[in-house]
């Protein structure tokens, strides 16, 4: 059987939060122990909207290398790497634009999501740049023959227009590259605590995966529950309270049922059962913490970690690129 490959990124805009790790995390740190994986810190498609803004690109690149780290994520077993240091990928981008329509990119449902969501950014026109971060990341999942992409929903339409690319490629030079494969993750999304179907980090309602015990206490405390619930006696109803929500993922099943049994039955005070949740995360999260710090304290092995893990990278990179540069015809001089 042939060897499968795992690609999966994360733009660095900002510190990986509990969403993430119930949402992808998790997952990788299984799959590094099946599968060749690569973790690409997509830096070049964070700057696609965020290139008014490369202190934050910067800056996040080694927050998420120091989440990645602190969750268990194995440099031994996955090799993490930074995109803009892998200039095959660029090189790649180039040749999979001219077997791309303009119209098929702005059909693209998450490209235009996106757009609808950065008229501030991008005004009446968005960038060229933007438009084409599909064909962009396309190249970061073929450049290393990825077959295997756990994403989530909202990243489907990425990988049909990668798949699309791939073929296209293949029936005009030649088959060189590998047509991935979306793998949805069984995990949830998270909701935020503010009862938002989304936790996310413009949305400030997140807890971060560093955040500290004092960060995380003051979050619960204001997380939203119950708003008919004044008193402790109130009968309350944990079904539209996000401490019940939250209690479901971080305390255990049995407990979880207490909650909810006290909460209707008002024999539960909500702050109480706040601090009570407060303590489980900050326990969930304590050995991630602690590993966040040990790394903290030793930049220069996090350095080695990413210099290591993108010399792999390119040497992958390369060798694809020797391919396509072969099958498109400019193997000049070879
Ligand atoms: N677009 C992804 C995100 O926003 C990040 C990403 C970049 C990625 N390149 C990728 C994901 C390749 C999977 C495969 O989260």
């Amino acid at each position: 059987m042939e060897n499968k490959i795992i690609l999966t990124g994360d733009r660095p805009t900002g510190r990986l939060h509990i969403g993430h790790f119930f949402g992808s995390l998790a997952n990788r740190v299984k799959l590094q122990d099946e599968y060749e994986t690569y973790i690409e810190i997509a830096d070049v498609q964070a700057l696609t909207d965020n290139f008014n803004n490369p202190d934050k690109v910067r800056k996040n690149v080694r927050e998420i290398v120091l989440d990645y780290l602190s969750v268990g994520i194995d440099p031994n077993k996955a090799t993490i790497f930074i995109q803009s240091m892998i200039p095959e990928i660029a090189e790649l981008t180039v040749f999979y634009s001219n077997l791309v329509t303009i119209a098929r990119l702005e059909r693209n449902p998450t490209v235009k999501t996106e757009i609808a969501q950065k008229k501030e950014l991008f005004g009446e026109s968005v960038t060229y740049g933007f438009l084409g971060y599909p064909v962009s990341q396309a190249a970061d999942i073929t450049a290393f023959h990825a077959s295997i992409i756990p994403v989530g929903e909202d990243q489907l339409p990425l990988i049909e227009q990668c798949r699309e690319i791939v073929r296209k490629f293949n029936s005009i030079y030649g088959e060189v590259l590998v047509e991935p494969e979306a793998v949805l993750s069984k995990s949830k999304r998270i909701k935020g605590l503010d009862g938002n179907e989304k936790m996310g980090k413009s949305l400030g309602n997140a807890i971060y995966l560093s955040d500290s015990e004092e960060e995380i206490t003051k979050k619960v405390m204001s997380a939203v529950t119950d708003p008919n619930r004044i008193k402790k006696t109130d009968l309350g109803n944990p079904d539209i309270c996000m401490v019940a929500y939250y209690h479901n993922l971080f305390t255990g099943k049995e407990e979880y049922e207490k909650v909810c049994e006290e909460c209707r039955k008002g024999e539960r005070g909500c702050v109480a059962c706040k601090k009570e949740l407060a303590n489980n995360i900050i326990e969930f999260l304590r050995p991630m913490r602690e590993k966040r710090a040990y790394y903290e304290a030793r930049p220069e092995e996090v350095d080695k970690i990413i210099i290591q893990g993108t010399e792999k990278a390119r040497s992958k990179a390369k060798q694809t690129m020797e391919d396509v540069k072969k099958a498109m015809k400019l193997d000049y001089f070879n």
